[in-house]
């Protein structure tokens, strides 16, 4: 996610701004901007780092009271100095900075485009600061009025902070969908995305509520008004958490902040591309190759560890909705063994670094070979996005912890949504089933708030089963990568030796692994395969084994026979994995820590692998 830091006040602004930048790194960026006051404005902005911004100002004029600083994490516009924010109207009397996606900006940038407005970047964010100023020069609103009425227009998840030359002792800042908290200081303010920047000045807070305007000014103090014009009463909190807490959003290991977060992330995924009004999907960055992609011989997916497993999800998904035969290679034999390439094959880079050795070697040879190469990554202007024709970005925001788990559930919502269009396209869904799984798909990010409810049942289940050194996963269906991902998230970062397999492959082998000590854990709901699991289960009992279930809400038939169960919501079958990776996650992150180990950072592991 992107940074904001602001402040309005009496000291020198830039270096509250860099130091506030700095205390937000921890969320991963790609570039660094710094706006200030001192009659004039003085815009500065890199690619890069805070580091490299720091070099870019060190001989220029950083006087001002009044400044915004940003670091960002590009979701559209590659990662370059115009892309960076702070993005400045065309009169340079206006500056904002913004993070989250406006939806409907290329509605926006038409309109103004038609009003004569020359673009410089290929941002979401300038056609914001575009539009204020518009609003403006044509309304004569006050500047904290022509903001609100501006986001009137906007659709999308937004946090902004603006800064006007014209009112040099206020800040105008909104949120909808974006954290944003503001600092009071002694006749001073602060605003940023989270408190890191803020609690070392003061720890007296408000935190503004969706669609809530925030205007501090040094004449009338703090001020807040809803996007429909009510006045709202700021309720100031003091701040409890210490500041390496923070950088955790409050978790005491970034791997849990994303587990908790991905009903927003998966949120995020949707975003702009499942048009419920319309029951239509959208997904713009592979739009030119729709055509291709429907008269595909084949898709093959690539990818590597939890990206190979989102692959294995999306081959249920195309081949059972879209009909389009689908193979799912680990990109490391894909890229060595020759394979036999047809022009007309599409091939998918899945990938949340999209740095990852393997892949991108893959991806190259497929193209080398004639292929089209469509990349789902979760950092823009990476690698492998760079080196695919198209493609969609996860917005997941940066993902800290080595073990990856919100990349997962994007992955798996953009294979969703992408199989979902191609049925659609095809004709090859019923109509009444590709409306329910719309909407269906569009109450997941309830249903993983839900699902993450069990979390303090699922600690006790670890307790339970920590000491173990084996451990075995079973899953039937689209739910088979599900126990595979399930499998890998315990052994690497709890060091446990643990297995996925599919669920009727047990009595070919791994049914001689079965003894009392063994914990299976079993993805048994409702959808999919039902009364097959039910077999497995009674096979495992008989011989002893331990059954831990993951089962759709309810379920009192399968929790009757598992040693251990735990629920979650009912959904569509094809849906089922966005749900039941919740627990497997949580279950092993708690195994971990109890272990003693490092969950942030497993041993021998790296984030992204990017040698060979
Ligand atoms: C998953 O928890 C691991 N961190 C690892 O398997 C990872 O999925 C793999 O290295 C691929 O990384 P990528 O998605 O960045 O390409």
């Amino acid at each position: 996610m992107c940074g904001i830091v602001a402040y309005l006040g009496a000291k020198e602004a830039s270096p509250i701004l860099i130091n506030g930048l700095k205390r937000l790194e921890y969320r991963g960026y790609d570039s660094a901007g710094i706006a200030l006051l001192n009659g004039g404005m003085h815009v500065y902005k890199t690619r890069g780092k805070v580091s490299d911004l720091e070099g870019l100002i060190e001989d220029k004029d950083l006087s001002g009271t009044t400044g915004i600083a940003h670091t960002r994490w590009a979701t559209h516009g590659e990662p370059n100095d115009i892309n960076a924010h702070p993005h400045t109207s065309p009169n340079g009397k206006i500056s904002l900075i913004h993070n989250g996606i406006i939806e409907n900006y290329a509605i926006l940038k038409e309109e103004l485009k038609q009003r004569g407005y020359v673009f410089t970047s290929d941002t979401d964010t300038e056609v914001l600061v575009y539009l204020i100023q518009d609003i403006y020069e044509h309304e004569k609103t006050d500047f904290a009025e022509t903001v609100r009425l501006a986001l009137s227009q906007v659709t999308g998840a937004y946090a902004i902070v603006v800064l006007s030359q014209e009112n040099p002792d206020m800040l105008v800042a909104a949120r909808k969908g974006s954290p944003l908290v503001v600092g009071i200081g002694e006749g001073e303010y602060f605003m940023a995305s989270d408190a890191a920047p803020i609690v070392e000045y003061t720890r007296q807070v408000v935190y503004p509520g969706e669609e809530e305007i925030v205007v501090v000014s040094l004449k009338d103090g703090l001020k807040i008004m809803t996007i429909a014009k009510t006045e709202k009463t700021p309720y100031i909190q003091t701040l409890e958490l210490n500041l390496t807490a923070l950088e955790k959003g409050g978790f005491p290991h970034f791997m849990l902040k994303e587990i908790y977060e991905q009903p927003r992330t998966v949120r995020d995924s949707m975003r702009g591309r499942l048009n419920m009004e319309q029951g239509l999907v959208v997904l713009g960055g592979i739009q030119d190759y729709t055509r291709k992609l429907l008269n595909a011989r084949r898709i093959i997916i690539v990818g590597c560890g939890t990206s190979w497993h989102a692959g294995l999800v999306g081959e249920y998904l195309i081949e059972e909705l879209a009909r389009i035969p689908v193979e799912v290679e680990y990109a490391s034999e894909f890229r060595y063994r020759n394979p036999i390439i047809f022009e007309d094959d599409i091939v998918i880079a899945i990938s949340q670094s999209g740095e990852t050795a393997d892949t991108l070697a893959a991806i190259e040879m497929a193209k080398a070979k004639g292929a089209t190469i469509l990349g789902i990554c979760n950092v823009v202007g990476s690698s492998i996005a760079r080196a695919s024709h198209a493609g969609s970005y996860t917005h997941a925001g940066p993902e800290i912890g080595v073990a990856s788990t919100k990349a997962f559930t994007s992955q798996v919502t953009i294979l969703t949504l992408l199989a979902l269009m191609l049925a659609e396209k095809k004709g090859s869904l019923a109509a009444s089933r590709y409306y329910r799984l719309l909407h269906e798909l569009n109450s997941i990010p309830e249903k993983i708030e839900k699902a993450l409810k069990a979390n303090e049942d699922i600690k006790k289940i670890a307790e339970i089963f920590s000491k173990t050194s084996n451990a075995l996963y079973l899953g039937r269906g689209i739910n088979f990568p599900v126990a595979l991902e399930g499998a890998l998230k315990l052994k690497e970062i709890s060091y446990i030796h643990a297995e996925g397999y599919p669920a009727a492959e047990m009595k070919h082998g791994p049914i001689a692994l079965i003894d009392a000590e063994m914990p299976v854990l079993v993805i048994a709901t409702r959808k999919g395969h039902y009364d097959k699991m039910v077999s497995n289960i009674q096979e495992v009992k008989a011989r002893k084994g331990v059954i831990i279930a993951i089962v759709s809400e309810g379920d009192d038939n399968v929790e009757s026979m598992a040693d251990y169960s735990i629920e979650i919501p009912e959904t569509d079958e094809m849906l089922v994995p966005l749900l039941a990776t919740i627990p497997l996650q949580l279950l092993s992150y708690h195994m971990a820590l109890i272990r003693g180990c490092n969950v942030d950072q497993p041993r021998n592991l790296a984030k992204s692998v990017t040698v060979e």
